[in-house]
Formats: structure tokens, C-alpha cells, sequence
């Protein structure tokens, strides 16, 4: 599995049917090993916040924060598109500056594409940003960067009611994001339905997170995946290994083989 995976191959995978595999990845090991079990889309997700710096949101991340994870992965990457996400108030305040903050995620950092929070509204951004031809994926559905409107981390594309964006709403963010250029769709955290009529009425792909199986390709959270989390993950997710627990049960064998002198052994050790 050699080809390098570029944009426009998502485009024709839906086309054709084929299903779009994207973790997210936040350094050169993890982006190493993904790449080389086949991913087609290595994301740099403003979750690093979350995963990586133990924040409560995603909203204090910085540009600086994401170029200096999407260098780590590009490295790694050899086979995988690698996406970065914009952060919080780096695409929001003005045109002109998502077009400096995304030419740096791509200069500097080494990304092939960015993600953005929105809908209808931030469509006149993602127009002109395809228009310098930068490649930008859409994120709709549960936004982290909105988890102050939305009262936490809240289900979307539910009747309406206070912080929830019912599901008329996220069809006409997910055409006005088509429309405006974007070569795929991330849907987070809405009803499979919903997330199923979204696939079927855009011709860009959609990439699903807890948005059912009906979406064109699925993401996950490199650490929810991996076990790799001091709290239970979202419902949505499904856990394939339990690194934190074999993490730290191999730091309490070092420990043990420390104290009790076991470690460092004769193989460990320079004799002249
Ligand atoms: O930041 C992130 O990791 C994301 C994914 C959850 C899609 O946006």
C-alpha cells in the first residue's frame, strides 16, 4: 500500500464506494505506525488540547501549538494525506487571517489540507480559501470549538431546542459547505439518520464520528481507539487496546525491578 493518498483520491472513493479511514495523530511514532497500518488521512485535531495537553476544551490550542504537532506527523507520514485543524479564533475573526493561519499550517507545518468548525457561516472563508487553492475539510455537528454555545459537549441535528442545531440546519451547513468548496465533511455526533440523508445529499465525502455507519468514512480519536484515556470514552467510540493500563503497569514493573535490584541486569550493563 505504496500510493500516496491526495485529495482528490477521497473525492473518488466515494465515487466508487470505498470507505475512507482517518485517525488522528499528534506526533512522528503514532503518525508512523498508523501510516504504516494503512490509513488514508492522518488529522493533527485541535483535540490535542484534550488528549495530549490535559485541557478541558479545545479552545486554548494555538496555531503555533498545531504547526509544531503537524511537523511531528508529516515526518511520520508517508503514505496517509495529512490534515491539520485551524484552532479557535485562528479562521473565525477574518478572511485575511484564516489565509495567513492556513498558509502556515501548510508552510510551516507541512499539512496538505485544513479543517474547519461551521457551517453556512464560515462558507464565505472555505470559498476563498479554495479559491488560493487550499484544501479545506468541513467539520458540522458537534463543533468542540462551539462547547460554550452548545452548554458542553452535546449531541446535534436533534429536534431544536437551546445549543442544539436541529438537523434542517446542519443539511443546509453541509450544502453551503459543498458549495463553497470543501473536498470532505467531517458530521460529529449526530443521529445516524441524519448523518445518512447528509452522506446521500452531498457529493463531497462525509467522514463520520458517532454519526452512524452510513457516512462515507469514519474517524477516530488516536487516543479513544487506543485505551490510551484516564476516563471512560465517548459512546461513540470503540476501544482497541488498553494502553493507559499497559502503560502503566510496565512503568510499576520498572519501578519493582528497580527497587528490588533486578534492574539494570548483566545484559543491561558495559562490563569494560
Ligand atoms: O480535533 C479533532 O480531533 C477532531 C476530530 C474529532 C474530528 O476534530
Amino acid at each position: 500500500m505504496t500510493d500516496k493518498i491526495r485529495v482528490p483520491d477521497l473525492l473518488r472513493m466515494k465515487a466508487e464506494g470505498r470507505r475512507i479511514t482517518m485517525l488522528t495523530a499528534y506526533d512522528y511514532p503514532f503518525a508512523r505506525i498508523f501510516d504504516a497500518a494503512g490509513v488514508d488521512a492522518l488529522l493533527v485535531g485541535d483535540s490535542l488540547g484534550m488528549t495530549v495537553q490535559g485541557q478541558q476544551s479545545t479552545l486554548p490550542v494555538t496555531v503555533d501549538q498545531v504547526i509544531y504537532h503537524v511537523q511531528m506527523v508529516a515526518r511520520g507520514r508517508r503514505r496517509a494525506l495529512v490534515i491539520a485543524d485551524m484552532p479557535f479564533l485562528s479562521y473565525q475573526a477574518s478572511i485575511e487571517q484564516a489565509l495567513l493561519n492556513a498558509g502556515r499550517l501548510i508552510k510551516e507545518g507541512g499539512a496538505e489540507a485544513v479543517k474547519l468548525e461551521g457551517g453556512a457561516t464560515i462558507a464565505p472563508t472555505v470559498r476563498r480559501l479554495s479559491e488560493i487553492d487550499v484544501p479545506v475539510m468541513g467539520h458540522i455537528g458537534l463543533t468542540p470549538q462551539s462547547v460554550h454555545r452548545m452548554g458542553g459537549f452535546r449531541v446535534q441535528g436533534r429536534a431544536a431546542r437551546p445549543g442544539v442545531r436541529p438537523p434542517e440546519m446542519l443539511l443546509k451547513d453541509a450544502a453551503a459547505l459543498e458549495e463553497a468548496g470543501v473536498f470532505a465533511i467531517v458530521l460529529e455526533a449526530i443521529p445516524a439518520p441524519v448523518a445518512a440523508e447528509i452522506t446521500a445529499q452531498v457529493r463531497v465525502p462525509t467522514i463520520g464520528i458517532g454519526a452512524g455507519p452510513a457516512c462515507d468514512g469514519q474517524v477516530l480519536v488516536m487516543h479513544d481507539l487506543l485505551g490510551l484515556t484516564a476516563c471512560d470514552p465517548p459512546r461513540f467510540a470503540k476501544v482497541y487496546a488498553a494502553l493507559w493500563r499497559e502503560a502503566g503497569e510496565a512503568a510499576g514493573r520498572y519501578l519493582a525491578d528497580v527497587r528490588e535490584g533486578r534492574f539494570p541486569g548483566p545484559e543491561n550493563s558495559y562490563q569494560d
